[in-house]
């Protein structure tokens, strides 16, 4: 036994000379002999572990010349590598990134930004976030806090639970605190589908998740969309015939087309979901944006068979350079999102103790019920210009929450042509095309009234009005 012990200390120590580099690749070994009187041990020992180490094609012996350190391959035998060549396997990153895109468009802080879906300055800084957050003692907790379990804040989770008040999610180990939704979508897709795999989306679609189905090589089944949101009765014949990995959907204020999915799909959409076990991902993102009337409940409080992956932000009730959003599902989902979520080792917790700091200040609900009549006021004011366009052959419909008209332009007009005039005067906004999986020719583009303060959407809609 105790030779046994012996012999396996002296292979291993062996092993890691060689391994870590201290006899070099191609160098000759010691002599049996010598090592053994060096090291102590019998010479039986060395031969038996240099019999191990070179069945194991570490080391190779040449007849009359003793023992070396397994060589490289021969210089010739290996091709040259062009490690940028290798940067084109995995994820397709060359698909154009539209966000990137829509940066570029407004460049110049001066342009009216009818694009982007935030909530504008004017109304971040009213919910004074960073009034009374003491940074160093935020500092202080979060470095002392760096291995925070990995689904983040205790405090803010539970917070997250009552916030979502919903009987399917009553304890922070249901929910894991993301960097904004997107981390929250991308990990949620990774863990479901696999390249090659068909999902089902609504067409059109947030344009963040269509990048990153498609860079994924997921195949996109496109489901559509009318006023009463997703068309569940079009779901149901694909999945007579078709077996996606999940439906993706923005059921509440929908981006692009500000529609919300009735209560009666709700339902069916949740039956077929629990008829054909496919998960749901529900990205709730406007759901607290709503005007004067509450929308329905989220498809997550009337999910009875733990079939809907939820996920929020913090992006548009607060400000999108939070990074903050979450995820909320049931524990065998969750378990799987927490060994992903190990794979970048830690969260943020710095925000995440500031975001907690602030909730607790308790100025957050009176923030959300002025930003959500300052939108109002926004919807109305630009409304009220679209109306007057009405006779020239456009068409939208009013919104009742969220960001977003969705506007449908006269049969003559080219968005894309429209946008160009639009952007020599300084007025930027989103094409129809950028939500959908194909470029093709369609007559809509999608106004955002959340970012410009009202006289910015006077004037920006005083100028789309005039080249219409
Ligand atoms: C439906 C939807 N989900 C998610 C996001 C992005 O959220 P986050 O900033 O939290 O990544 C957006 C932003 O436009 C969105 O419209």
């Amino acid at each position: 036994m105790r030779r046994k012990t012996l012999y396996h200390t002296v292979t291993q120590q062996l092993r890691y000379q060689i391994l870590s580099g201290e006899w070099p690749i191609g160098s000759k070994l010691p002599p049996e002999r010598r090592l053994a009187e060096e090291w102590g041990v019998s010479r039986n020992t060395i031969v038996h572990a240099y019999a191990d180490l070179e069945a194991e094609g570490l080391i190779f012996s040449k007849v009359g010349s003793g023992r070396y350190v397994q060589p490289l391959p021969p210089p010739s035998a290996l091709q040259p590598l062009d490690w940028k060549d290798q940067l084109h396997g995995g994820a397709n990153l060359t698909l154009p990134c539209l966000m990137t895109e829509l940066h570029s468009l407004v460049g110049a802080r001066s342009a009216i930004n009818f694009a982007f879906g935030e909530g504008g300055n004017h109304t971040c800084l009213k919910s004074e976030f960073a009034k009374g957050i003491d940074p160093q003692k935020i500092l202080e907790t979060s470095e002392a806090d760096y291995l925070f379990p990995v689904q983040g804040h205790l405090e803010l989770r539970q917070w997250i639970t009552e916030w979502m008040g919903c009987q399917q999610i009553t304890s922070p180990s249901q929910v894991m605190i993301t960097s904004g939704s997107q981390e929250a979508l991308q990990m949620t897709t990774a863990i479901l589908a696999q390249p090659g795999d068909s999902i089902a989306v609504e067409m059109p679609t947030y344009f963040g998740a269509l990048h990153l189905f498609q860079s994924l090589g997921l195949h996109l089944i496109p489901i559509p969309v009318d006023q009463e949101g997703m068309r569940v009765d079009v779901l149901e014949g694909i999945l007579s015939r078709s077996r996606p990995r999940f439906i993706y959907t923005v059921p509440t204020f929908h981006n692009p087309t500000g529609t919300t999915l009735s209560e009666a799909r709700r339902s069916q959409l949740l039956a077929l979901s629990d008829k054909h076990g496919i998960p749901i991902v529900e990205d709730d993102a406007y759901r607290h944006l709503h005007f004067d009337q509450e929308p329905p409940p989220p498809l997550k409080a009337l999910d009875r068979g733990g079939n809907v992956i939820y996920i929020n932000t913090f992006s548009k009730v607060l400000f999108p350079g939070l990074r903050l959003g979450f995820v909320a599902a049931n524990r065998p989902f969750m378990e799987r999102l927490m060994r992903y979520k190990e794979l970048s080792i830690s969260t943020n917790t710095f925000v995440q103790h500031a975001l907690w700091s602030y909730l607790q200040k308790g100025s957050f609900e009176a923030h959300l019920d002025r930003a959500r009549k300052v939108y109002q006021r926004q919807a109305t004011v630009m409304e009220k210009h679209l109306r007057n366009l009405l006779p020239k052959g456009i068409s939208y419909a009013m919104p009742t929450g969220g960001f977003y008209f969705w506007v449908s332009l006269p049969e003559q007009v080219s968005p894309q042509e429209l946008l160009g005039r639009a952007i020599m005067q300084n007025v930027v906004f989103a094409t129809g095309d950028m939500f959908l999986s194909r470029q093709t020719e369609q007559p809509y583009i999608r106004l955002c009234y959340s970012h410009e303060t009202e006289s910015g959407i006077e004037k920006g809609m005083q100028i789309l009005s005039s080249l219409l």
